[in-house]
Formats: structure tokens, sequence, C-alpha cells
């Protein structure tokens, strides 16, 4: 296999992230020889632990996997601590001598990794730094990695953006988005792109509209302190639907290449059409949950304001003007502690223009793909029903799931990206100007909010295992339209 040579420093190697996303997905690369002899890991927080407790945290982060006492013990060997405080300039000066260190001694050929799964206050400080205390190389690539958010609206984003880019250069920048890294959603240029079944058909003549669902059952559980300030507006649809809806309706990159593609993602994400309040009071539909189904009210969760106004969930209908999609609609939502975790786009066709088989309506053909629980793809085509007397029509499922060899195989979303981040790939990070067009539209959502006085009784607006309020549903049927998935 292609061993990767890199240093990686963590900054919030002890986090939640970390240990529930990152050493897993490192493991799973060292596993598979991505990863062997010579990497290293420098893990950097606050907290004043030693290698042997940071090597023990390691471990019991992937205990949970398929993994032999030695395999775990020879991987978390290469795991460093250092105890660090980030304004502190004399501590990135140990940090240097520490990374100079193991890239003598794993021969890891001035490669460096610096991961930043910390706070986003942070980010522009460490970036600095370790610019400026020599913690980058000159022999080999010094590639930063960078967490959500990316800024907290449009301004805080270019700021951030800026100062960043004093210290690292765009191409060395991956800000990732870990839908991005979902085997589904990486399918869909490939569908699109590789049939041409699909590739001549999408298009506004064809597809009547898109549905996408993110759909998730638990709630807002530890994490009230950044939800509160951030609403599903900014924690789903900024980034991992605007991105979905990005790959859904660019047209064909030149070539497969990172270049390329985010040449075209760009372009779909600048001809999003960004509303005024009152198309924004017309298209979307903002919802937080109550009570339901053996849980509590957001507003009666830890951490939050009991007069809260954060919503929990988002429904949207928008469009993007190229040329291909104009006026198509795409209908996206999103929520906590929704009927249960799915995530699933439907594309829905046009009828078509008559039916010779009866008065009826023909059903639509649909084209699925199916990101979670089970990945997979489905078609749903009319064909005819097996029957003696009528001639009718049915609709029938076209469904593929991979096997369950291909699924073991299935690296896991942070897995990928992070393989994808040593060969250089930047083709499933969001480039700045994708982080740009998605804040631009999606401040156009939160003034409009921000600017209304919701009404006393507003929230909470749907019950815990619902589907979300009524007013998500309404939405499509104005259009004469209802979602496929839990309608
Ligand atoms: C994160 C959000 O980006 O995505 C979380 O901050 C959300 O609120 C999570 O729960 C969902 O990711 P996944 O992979 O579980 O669908």
């Amino acid at each position: 296999t292609n061993e990767q040579k890199a240093l990686f420093i963590i900054f919030g190697g002890t986090g939640d992230l970390a240990q529930r996303k990152l050493y897993p997905s490192l493991f799973n690369l060292y596993k598979q020889g991505f990863l062997k002899d010579h990497f290293a890991v420098i893990g950097t927080a606050r907290r004043p632990w030693n290698n042997e407790r940071y090597q023990e945290i390691v471990r019991n982060s992937i205990s949970g996997m398929e993994v032999t006492a030695k395999q775990a013990n020879e991987f978390s060997s290469h795991f460093y601590y250092q105890s660090h405080n980030v304004n502190d300039t004399q501590h990135y000066e140990t940090l240097r001598k520490l990374a100079d260190e193991l890239d003598q001694k794993y021969t890891l050929e001035g490669n460096r990794v610096f991961y930043l799964a910390m706070s986003p206050q942070f980010f522009s400080i460490i970036c600095q730094h370790v610019k400026t205390q020599g913690l980058v190389t000159d022999n080999g690539y010094n590639r930063v990695v960078i967490e959500k958010p990316f800024g907290h609206d449009l301004q805080s984003a270019c700021e951030l953006n800026e100062e960043i880019n004093q210290y690292f250069p765009e191409k060395d920048v991956y800000r990732i988005d870990h839908y991005l890294g979902k085997e589904m959603i990486q399918s869909i240029p490939a569908l699109r792109f590789s049939n041409n079944l699909f590739n001549a058909l999408w298009n506004y003549r064809y597809i009547d509209n898109i549905q996408i669902t993110l759909s998730e059952a638990l709630g807002v559980e530890e994490r009230a302190g950044y939800y509160e300030d951030a609403g599903a507006l900014r924690d789903m649809v900024q980034n991992h639907i605007l991105q979905t809806v990005a790959l859904l309706t660019m047209n064909a990159p030149m070539t497969y290449t990172d270049e390329d593609i985010r040449k075209e993602k760009i372009s779909a994400l600048k001809a999003l059409r960004v509303y005024d309040a009152a198309g924004v009071k017309h298209n979307f539909v903002r919802g937080q949950y109550g009570p339901g189904n053996g849980q509590v009210a957001y507003r009666d969760e830890n951490q939050v304001d009991p007069e809260s106004t954060t919503e929990t969930f988002v429904a949207g209908r928008i469009f993007v003007d190229n040329m291909n999609m104009a006026n198509v609609p795409i209908y996206l939502r999103t929520g906590k502690r929704l009927t249960k975790k799915e995530t699933r786009i439907d594309v829905v066709f046009k009828n078509a223009p008559y039916n010779i088989f009866g008065d009826g309506q023909l059903n639509r053909n649909i084209l699925s793909f199916k990101v979670e629980p089970n990945p997979g793809m489905e078609l749903r085509l009319n064909g005819k029903k097996v029957d003696y007397e009528e001639y009718s029509i049915e609709t029938m499922k076209l469904h593929h799931e991979h096997g369950a060899k291909t699924q073991s195989k299935m690296p896991v979303g942070y897995e990928k990206l992070l393989y994808d981040v040593l060969k250089g790939d930047s083709s499933s990070f969001s480039h700045w100007d994708e982080v740009y067009y998605s804040w631009r539209f999606v401040d156009s959502v939160r003034n409009a909010w921000d600017n209304e006085t919701l009404a006393a009784d507003a929230f909470p607006n749907y019950e815990c295992g619902s589907m979300g309020p009524q007013a998500s549903k309404d939405l499509l049927a104005e259009d004469g339209n209802n979602w496929y998935l839990s309608p």
C-alpha cells in the first residue's frame, strides 16, 4: 500500500472530536497500511497529561474496534502529548522542538498536518504562532485542517479567512465538512456524470424538484453552549446541506480533479438565489422542539435559555439559478429530535407527458441517494403490474446496497478525508469561495429571522419524535408536492 509519511499536530487532542473521530480514523488508516512506521501524532491541549496518559486515551478510543493488544500498543506508541496554551509563544517553541525530534526519529520528511480541533476563536492565533514560531517546514508540506464552524456569519468568516491566509495559502487550508466524506455524498457526481441516463436528464426540463433531508433523532445533547448561538441553519444548512446542493446542481467539471470540481461548486453556490425578507418568509420555516416521546423540550435542556428562540429545525425551498437548474425547487430540511436518524436525497423527475394507461396520474420516477443509515441508492420506476385482467402500472424499486464485504471496507467520513489531506487532494474540502457564497445565502435567511419578532407562542412548534412543524409540509404542498421520505 501507499504509505504516507507525516506528523500530525492536533490542537484539541484531548477533546471529544479527537477521541470519537480522529483517533479511530487514524487507526483505520494504520490498519490498512496508509500509516505505518513513518507517522507520529502530537496531541496538545491545556491539560497537564503525559505521553502514557495520552496513549492510554488513544487506546481507549479504539477499544471498540477490531484491534489486537499488540496493534493498539504499536499504534499508540506513535502518539506524544504536549500540554499547551495556545496563547503562549514559549509553548510553540517547545512544540517545535518536539516536532523536529519526531521528524528525525520517524523520518517524516518534513510533512506536517496541523489539525485545529478546537473552538474557532483560537483558529487564527494558532495559525499565526505555528507560522511565526517556525513550526512549518521547508522540505515537506504544511497543511492546516480546520473544523467547522468556519465563522459565525459572512463577516466573521471573511475575517477569519483573511487571518488564516496571512499564514497559510488557500491551497494548504483544508476546511472539513465531514458530509463530503460520506460514501453516498461522494457518489452524487459519479451517478450524475458517468451515466448518460442521468447526465441527459439532469436539468429543469426533467427534474421536478429535489428533496434533501438530514434528520436526527438526538437532541442538542451536551452542546447547548455552542448550539444556542448557532441553531440548525448555521449548524447544518450553511455547510452540509449547501455542500450537498452544490454537488447536486453543479455543471460537469472538466475533469474530476479538485481544481475543476471546486470551480463548478463555486459557480453553483454563487448561483444560489438570495432572498429578501419577504422571500425568506415565503420560502423558509423554522422550528423548535417541544416535549414528546418521553423527551424534554429544547427550552428545558441543560444550559438552554428557557425562552430560547434558537431553531432546532429548518425547512426551506431554495433555487440555484444556473442554466440547467433554474426554477427547480430544492427542498431541504434538517432538525434535532425528529423521528429517526436518516439522511436521504430524493431527485424527483417529472411525469411522462401523458398517461396512456388510464386516467390516473403516474407515479414519479425518483432517484434516491440513501446516505444514512444504510448507504445505497434506489430508483423508482413505473412498470407493469402482474395481473391477468388488466394492464396496469405500478411502481417498482431498483435498489442497490453495497455488499457486506464492501460495506465493511467503506471508510467512515473522517478517515477518507484524513487520507485525502495526506495525499493533498482537496476535492472533498470546501474552498473559501464556497464558504463565502454559502454564508452570503445563510446570512440572508438569518438576517430576516433576526429582524422578525417571533410570536410568543411560535416556539415550540413540533413534538419530539415527529418530522418537524406542519409548516414544513405546507411548504411543499403549496407547490403541489410532498416529502417522499417520512411525509
Ligand atoms: C455536525 C453538527 O456537523 O453534524 C451536529 O454540528 C450534527 O449537530 C452532526 O449532529 C451530524 O453528523 P452525522 O454524521 O451524525 O450525520
